[in-house]
Formats: structure tokens, C-alpha cells, sequence
């Protein structure tokens, strides 16, 4: 079936390419990996930096997460009503706005923007274990191959590289020590006065790294043909001049 209008079709339409661009080979972009490694920061700038349109996958998941906790239906000990979600799925309506002043895309909710409000602790907490369910993988990642049917994507999350885009042009796995993840969340948090514990912090990562990649549907897996990429020691600087670098050459220039 064709649809008329790809969730992602306002942002692309928004994006103003410069002549160079647009006349580039488009290629789609996966990059995945653990929480809390910075895919998204450099996902996005490198978005920027060549004309793309940043996907992220995330909060896709992140969404559908609170449309279950607003519609009641986790039990007060966490567990999904399965039934119920399933069958109020076609109800969920995911897609994302090009926010003109950043560039970037906000994630919208059957047309409410919901950017800050898939962000909370509750969302995070109750993301996982949404995100192992088969009909959701299947409707998010259907809607996320629709997304880069026109290429020029930049898409970050678990499976982009295995199971959403097989066939991207170019794949990128993320990593850093669960030790060095967990003190950049804690000097964040400290920064932002919000309290927590190195240890409290390090058994999130720890505990977040098992369940994505040992979840039965497409797991957090390195694809073999991705490029890896440990950033325990690289600046940021660093970071995004070897994506950039790789880039140019998935694009052949
Ligand atoms: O990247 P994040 O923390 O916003 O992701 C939220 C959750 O969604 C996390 O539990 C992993 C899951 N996720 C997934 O299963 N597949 C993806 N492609 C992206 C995220």
C-alpha cells in the first residue's frame, strides 16, 4: 500500500540542502550501539553538517511508551497489559516535526509534540521492556524503512544496521567502557544538580546493556559490515572528524 505522506516527510520537505548536497550521492546512515555513548550527539551533527534528516529510533520507542503509561496500561507492578497495547497500536501514531529554530526533529504523538515528555525518569524506566514487544519492533520499524525510503538519513539506535536498514550504505557501531559511560551520565547529572551515585549510575548501564542485547527480537548486535567505533578516549572534536571522514568515503568523494 502507498502512503500518501511519510511521517517524516514535513522535516524532509523543510530542509534546505545547498546546491553541493543535493546534487551528492544520498546514502542512509545507521548508527548503533550502547546507551549513554553518544550516538545521538554525533548522530545529529553529523546530520547537520552534510544536509540529512536525523532519525531518532529512541524515541520512537520512547512514545510509544507514553501513550501505554497515559492510557493505564501498566500494572502497578510494572507489567504490560500485552492485549490491550495491541489492540490500541492503530491508535498510535508516531512522527516527528522539524523544529526550524535547531533543525532537528521533535518527536510528535498522535500530533502532539512530545520531545521533553518521552524524556522523563517514568519513560526511561518503562522503556525497555516495551521495546522487546514483537508488534511494537514491527510497527516502528516499518515506519522507520518508510522514513528512509529517499535516503539522506541519518537513523541511530539498536538494530538500524541489522534489522531496519540492512543495506545501508553506512553502519556504525558505538561503544565506550560501561565505566566510562557512566561517569559522563554522573558528571552530567551533577552538573545539572540532579542527585545520583557513580554506582547507582553504573548498574543503569550495566543493567540497560543486558536487556538490549538480550532481548529474543533483533538484540543490540553489531552488524558485521558496521564500522566500530570506541569513543572511551576520543573528544568529541575527534569523534565527529572520523564520522565526517567516514562519510566521505560511503559518499565516494
Ligand atoms: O536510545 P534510547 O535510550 O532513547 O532508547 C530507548 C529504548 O528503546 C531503549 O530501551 C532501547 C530501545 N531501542 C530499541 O530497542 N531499538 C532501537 N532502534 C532504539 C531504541
Amino acid at each position: 500500500m502507498q502512503r500518501k505522506n511519510s511521517p517524516i516527510d514535513t522535516a524532509r520537505a523543510n530542509l534546505s540542502f545547498d546546491t553541493k548536497r543535493s546534487i551528492m550521492k544520498k546514502i542512509v546512515i545507521a548508527i548503533d550501539g550502547h546507551s549513554s555513548c553518544g550516538k545521538s550527539t554525533m548522530a545529529k551533527q553529523l546530520a547537520r553538517e552534510v544536509g540529512y534528516i536525523y532519525v531518532d529510533s529512541g524515541a520512537m520507542y520512547r512514545a510509544v511508551t507514553l501513550f501505554a503509561l497515559r492510557a493505564g496500561l501498566f500494572e502497578p507492578d510494572g507489567t504490560i497489559r500485552h492485549a490491550e497495547l495491541r489492540a490500541r497500536m492503530p491508535e498510535v501514531k508516531v512522527s516527528f516535526r522539524l523544529d526550524e529554530a535547531s533543525g532537528l526533529p521533535r518527536t510528535m504523538l498522535n500530533g502532539e509534540d512530545v520531545e521533553e515528555a518521552i524524556r522523563t525518569i517514568e519513560v526511561s524506566n518503562c522503556v525497555s521492556p516495551i521495546a522487546t514487544l514483537d508488534f511494537v519492533r514491527e510497527a516502528m520499524t516499518s515506519l522507520q524503512q518508510e522514513m528512509g525510503k529517499s535516503k539522506g538519513i541519518v537513523m541511530d539506535g539498536r538494530d538500524i544496521g541489522t534489522a531496519v536498514f540492512p543495506n545501508a550504505e553506512l553502519k556504525i557501531f558505538v561503544t565506550a567502557s560501561a565505566e566510562v559511560r557512566a561517569r559522563r551520565r554522573y558528571d552530567e547529572l551533577q552538573a545539572k544538580g540532579m542527585p545520583a551515585t557513580f554506582e547507582e549510575i553504573l548498574h543503569n548501564v550495566q543493567e540497560r546493556d543486558y536487556i538490549d542485547s538480550h532481548r529474543e527480537i533483533n538484540p543490540l548486535r553489531q552488524a558485521p559490515d558496521a564500522l566500530v567505533l570506541d569513543n572511551s578516549t576520543l573528544t568529541i572534536e575527534e569523534q565527529n572528524e572520523w564520522l565526517h571522514y567516514q562519510f566521505k568515503q560511503a559518499v565516494g568523494e
